[in-house]
């Protein structure tokens, strides 16, 4: 029985050292201290022992159950610190690796400038407004004097919804959808995007923007126009900057004009940017027609108003000498990170 209890103290040890996972040791225990267990079953036959054999024998029994339990318990220590060394080794995290830069947007060239002619607009008092890019033929044209026959319609190619509904080709609409809920004094801009069915090109994009400005007041006159408009070249293209007003006709402003300013680039001497010019055309203007203020409501003797219209792509195109209009909605990033 000795030796049978020394096979099972070298079994043990073996089959405990050999255990892989906690899994196998339990097996180990079940095998050898069990109910049904090698060292259980020896300790069954004890009672055919001699009175001299049988505590010399339950003592070995005891030293080797004592040690089964003793190598099952180290086992699991042992499997537990090997597996939360794997796991530490696993997440391991190096707190001394650089940081991930986040990616920073910036503002797209054309939405800086918008962002400064508000800002230039707002500092001399005026407030701005936005309407919709879907909109009535009665605000883009009827209400600005220009009829269904009116020929200076075929100078805008016009998206049509239906009879009465079209896609904006200016932003001029806004000055009848102002005058409609407000009464003088009224200082608006209103900046947006137009439609006009033109082929895309260096010069032409069928989606554009424009900014709109009306006035309208008692005693306002042609003078406060240009005293406005050349302060706001001056303050976006410098205080060298001049104006000059050339006679033109739109249907909702008597009198006229075209406003050209000197050229950003040679002064007014004439380079290739003004083509020898020494003048840039940037705008329309005029003095809001009194029938268009009468239409809406406002009584032409005894106010009066000016009105201007410009091309926000050309002002951004002229800020940052951008000569192809395409590379401002291509969104293109190694175009758009220079600014
Ligand atoms: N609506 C004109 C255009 O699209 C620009 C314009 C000219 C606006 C004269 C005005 C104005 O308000 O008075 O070309």
């Amino acid at each position: 029985m000795k030796e049978a209890l020394e096979a099972i103290r070298a079994a043990a040890r073996q089959a405990i050292a050999a255990a892989a996972d906690e899994k196998a040791v339990d097996e180990a225990r079940v095998r050898f201290l069990g109910k049904k267990g090698e060292l259980t079953g020896i300790l069954k036959q004890m009672g055919a022992l001699s009175a001299e054999e049988r505590p010399v024998v339950g003592a070995l029994a005891n030293e080797v159950r004592g040690e089964i339990g003793e190598a099952i318990r180290e086992r699991t220590a042992q499997l537990a610190e090997a597996a939360m060394d794997a796991r530490l080794a696993g997440e391991v995290i190096d707190v001394t690796l650089p940081g991930r830069r986040p990616a920073q947007g910036g503002r797209h060239p054309f939405q800086q400038v918008l962002a400064e002619l508000k800002e230039i607009f707002l500092g001399m008092g005026f407030e701005v407004v936005s309407g919709p890019e879907i909109e009535l033929d009665h605000y883009n044209f009827e209400m600005l004097n220009m009829p269904k026959s009116h020929p200076a319609r075929d100078t805008q190619d016009t998206f049509y919804i239906t009879e009465n509904i079209l896609l904006r080709t200016q932003t001029s609409g806004m000055q009848i959808r102002t005058m409609e809920h407000k009464k003088p004094p009224i200082r608006i801009v209103a900046p947006g995007r137009v439609y006009r069915s033109d082929a895309v090109d260096a010069t032409h994009s069928p989606l554009f923007h424009q900014l709109e400005g009306l006035v309208v007041d008692e005693g306002i006159t042609f003078s406060d126009l240009k005293g406005t408009l050349e302060a706001f070249i001056k303050k976006l293209y410098g205080p060298d900057t001049r104006a000059r007003f050339r006679p033109h006709h739109f249907p909702y402003t008597e009198p006229s004009a075209e406003m050209d300013m000197s050229c950003f680039k040679c002064g007014g001497k004439g380079c290739p940017m003004c083509k020898g010019e020494g003048w840039i055309e940037i705008l329309g203007c005029g003095m809001v027609h009194p029938k268009v203020l009468e239409s809406c409501g406002i009584d032409p003797e005894k106010y009066s108003g000016y009105a201007f219209g410009v091309g926000l792509e050309r002002i951004t195109m002229m800020r940052y000498n951008i000569d192809d209009m395409r590379l401002l909605y291509e969104n293109d990033l190694r175009f758009l990170r220079q600014f």
